[in-house]
């Protein structure tokens, strides 16, 4: 059941009238359901009963420290790409010790972090990576926890930028070459071999490459253990997609099942990454009708967001579904909902059906994953404010930028 519904004839978040967010804090506005992030981690809390796993937050898909603080009382660990990222779960009151840090380009620095902080694991994506963190840890006197992120090869059938376990891809090590590698990591004296991990890709909506990629990798635990290299967890990686549009997403259990099912009577503790499922259905990006331009091909809805607030049109040809927040009921006419960022790509969505009037309130929906986190200030444009409804309260968990915030880190030639 969506938390954003229509009540007298205003769209809510919960029992807040968007209208009303719009006039307290202003638009564009990022506005999250506390209560759809917990119906979120509850179906995969409940799809993993009985079972040891642990549900690591991928951070990058909305980073508000709001957000995570609900996820990390949750009990969820997290799955990081940076230190920034580390540092916000930190602030966040999130357990160091239930962190996995992917990436593959992780610097000295943050290898440094991670392993000060005590993380729960590093996912490696290289051989170069693993001596450079064994060289690390060994300076600080410390032994890394480490697992590969193998790259099973396995196509996820999804879009060609978010596909990520394929042999072309830049992430992983190839499947053939992980025996080597443990194999390496064990002769190193300042990492220790917890785990393996993989990561297929994102919005994905048939649960079958999961469940081959984790097969995959439980002939590889196979094959290690054969050698004596035990491993303590499989990371199953992120990656079920969510209803944009009229896509069929399975519910969590249903899309865990097959895998759960080839994981069946395994020991290994179980991890996942998931981002876009947690999220991105739990917030909406408001925004207001600035002009409307009818032309003789083609009508524009100019509104107050852009590329520069919600970049997945632009980027992935994305498509979010765009709804009046006070719909009159008069005739509707076919528009191009864009902004007023200086760039034909800059569009929330195209051909439209929508009656509208200059002022009106749209709600892009199914924004809360990799909007506000992929925001920029692209055209000296401040960020959004993001607001966070519990119930009948109104949270601001994000102010919006002021123009000073943006001219504070830089200066002038003297
Ligand atoms: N783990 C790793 C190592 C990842 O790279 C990702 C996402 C996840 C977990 C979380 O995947 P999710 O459950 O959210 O699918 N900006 C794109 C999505 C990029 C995903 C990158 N990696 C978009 O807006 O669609």
């Amino acid at each position: 059941m969506s938390v954003f519904v229509m009540k007298d004839g205003v769209l809510h978040a919960e029992d807040v009238a968007l209208s009303a967010v719009a006039a307290r804090f202003g638009t564009p506005c990022y506005v999250y359901s506390l209560k759809a992030l917990r119906d979120a981690y509850a179906a995969y809390r409940d799809a993993l009963a009985g079972r040891d796993a642990l549900v690591c937050y991928a951070v990058k898909a909305n980073s508000n420290l709001a957000v995570l603080n609900v996820f990390a009382r949750f009990g969820a660990g997290f799955d990081i790409v940076s230190g920034g990222e580390l540092a916000r779960v930190l602030k966040a009151g999130g357990d160091a010790g239930k962190i996995v840090f992917s990436g593959v380009g992780k610097t000295r620095d943050e290898m440094r972090a991670a392993l000060a902080a005590g993380i729960h694991c590093f996912n490696l994506e290289s051989a170069a990576e693993l001596e450079r963190l064994n060289e690390v840890a060994g300076a600080l006197g410390k032994r890394a926890p480490i697992a590969f992120r193998v790259n099973p090869d396995v196509d996820p059938k999804t879009h060609p930028y978010i596909s990520t376990g394929l042999k072309t891809s830049k992430f992983g090590v190839p499947y053939a070459e992980a025996l080597p590698l443990y194999r390496r990591a064990r002769s190193l004296p300042h990492v220790e071999i917890c785990g393996i991990g993989c990561h297929i890709g994102s919005q994905l909506l048939d649960p079958a490459p999961a469940a081959e990629a984790a097969g995959k990798l439980l002939a590889l635990v196979d094959a290690l253990a054969a050698e004596g290299i035990a491993l303590k967890h499989i990371d199953i990686g992120g990656g079920m997609g969510i209803t944009y549009r009229d896509e069929q997403a399975p519910a969590a259990a249903d899309y865990l099942a097959p895998t759960l099912k080839v994981l069946a009577g395994r020991k290994e503790h179980l991890l996942l990454e998931p981002g876009r499922s947690l999220v991105g259905n739990a917030g909406l990006l408001l925004t207001r009708v600035e002009f409307l331009k009818h032309g003789e091909e083609k009508n524009f809805a100019v509104v107050d967001a852009a590329m520069n607030d919600l970049a997945r049109p632009a980027l992935y040809d994305a498509w979010h579904d765009i709804r009046p927040v006070a719909p009159h009921d008069g005739a509707a006419c076919i528009y191009d909902v864009v902004g007023p960022v200086c760039e034909s790509g800059d569009f929330l969505g195209h051909g439209r059906e929508l009656d509208l009037r200059e002022g009106d309130l749209l709600a892009v929906m199914s924004a809360g994953a990799y909007g506000m986190a992929m925001s920029s200030n692209y055209n000296t444009r401040p960020r959004a404010a993001e607001v966070m409804i519990d119930g009948a309260q109104m949270h601001l968990v994000r102010r919006r930028e002021a123009l000073e915030d943006l001219f504070d880190t830089e200066t002038a030639l003297s």
